[in-house]
């Protein structure tokens, strides 16, 4: 089954519905307690702030000994973009990802997201603040079900600590319930159903692809980080993963940074392209123009010899 199931935008409608009506109920249910509710998904997302990017990388740099992996790269992403990451093998686009997600720590320069800096945000903290994440290589509970690696995406939107988990307060269990209902809407929005009961290991690479973007996307996150999501597909799947990634941002409102080495489907989704080469930002601009820059044609020319 491919995520080009949720293409139909008629369909992708009916089946954000219950998602949408899930987020409102929660903001409703939690803010009617004088609980300061999780962001609301979707809408409160397109109210972001158009006067500051979402994501502002300012001087990034990152060192592994010898090697410079990252080397002062500054840009931009605004709200509601989709911005595509290029660069061939080795230049620096994981990296830039970790440090996003503060897992590596900068050497120099500055991350601010909504205009606060990253740097002061611990990496357990980072899912709450609004920044979800797909992996290069997959990062699931492989010996755990869909349903479960997809709850466990969506629990930093959660409140209740460990003694309200063992007491089940009212409010505990609502929000509980809405978790739930969210999450069932992700796994038919991304056409999980028939395997969400299954364990994770048991399923093909491009299925274990899509549970690990339920997964990122029941945080709720306002900043989507996808690692080469392409990768392992076939034609039709990147078909519909164009369609699945434009559906995320305009039915969802998230912003997405794109890493890819799929030319094709970067170029055809994305709003602009920032491209890397050793570390260093080489081009930055609408598609069109990025693609026929003669650094980045040389970058992935010297890349293929
Ligand atoms: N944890 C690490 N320790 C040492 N070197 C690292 C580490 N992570 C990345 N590097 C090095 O930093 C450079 C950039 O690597 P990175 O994984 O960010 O590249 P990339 O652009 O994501 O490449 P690819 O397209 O192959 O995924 C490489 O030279 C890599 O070997
Ligand atoms: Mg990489």
């Amino acid at each position: 089954m491919s995520a080009g199931e949720v293409s139909s935008p008629d369909q992708g409608d009916e089946k954000l519905r219950g998602y949408k009506n899930a987020a409102a109920e929660r903001e409703r249910a939690l803010s009617s307690g004088g609980q300061a509710a999780c962001a609301g998904f979707g809408e409160s997302n397109r109210r972001a702030s158009s006067e500051q990017p979402l994501l502002g990388i300012s001087g990034v740099s990152k060192r592994f000994g010898g090697i410079v992996a990252l080397d002062g790269i500054s840009f931009a992403v605004e709200p509601g973009q989709i911005c595509g990451l290029i660069g061939p093998n080795g230049s620096g686009k994981t990296t830039l990802f970790n440090c996003l997600s503060r897992l590596y720590q900068l050497d120099s320069g500055m991350i601010e997201f909504e205009g606060v800096s990253l740097l002061e945000t611990p990496r357990h903290r980072i899912a709450a603040l609004g920044i979800g994440r797909t992996f290069q290589n997959l990062g699931l509970f492989r010996t755990m079900s869909v349903l479960e690696n997809i709850l466990v995406g969506g629990h930093c939107r959660t409140r209740s600590g460990f003694f309200q988990n063992a007491v089940r307060p009212p409010r505990v269990a609502r929000e509980e319930q809405l978790l739930r209902e969210r999450v069932a809407d992700l796994v038919e929005f991304l056409a999980l159903g028939e395997v969400a009961n299954v364990t994770v290991r048991d399923l093909p690479f491009g299925t274990q692809k899509r549970v690990e973007l339920a997964r990122a996307l029941a945080s709720e996150p306002k900043l989507l980080l996808l690692d080469e999501p392409a990768a392992g597909l076939n034609h039709a799947e990147v078909d519909a993963l164009r369609a699945l990634i434009l559906e995320i941002r305009e039915r969802l409102g998230v912003t997405i940074l794109l890493v890819e080495h799929h030319m094709n489907l970067v170029m055809r989704v994305s709003d602009k392209v920032v491209a890397l080469n050793f570390g260093r930002k080489i081009a930055d601009g609408p598609p069109a123009k990025v693609q026929q820059d003669a650094e980045v044609i040389r970058a992935y020319l010297g890349s293929a010899q």
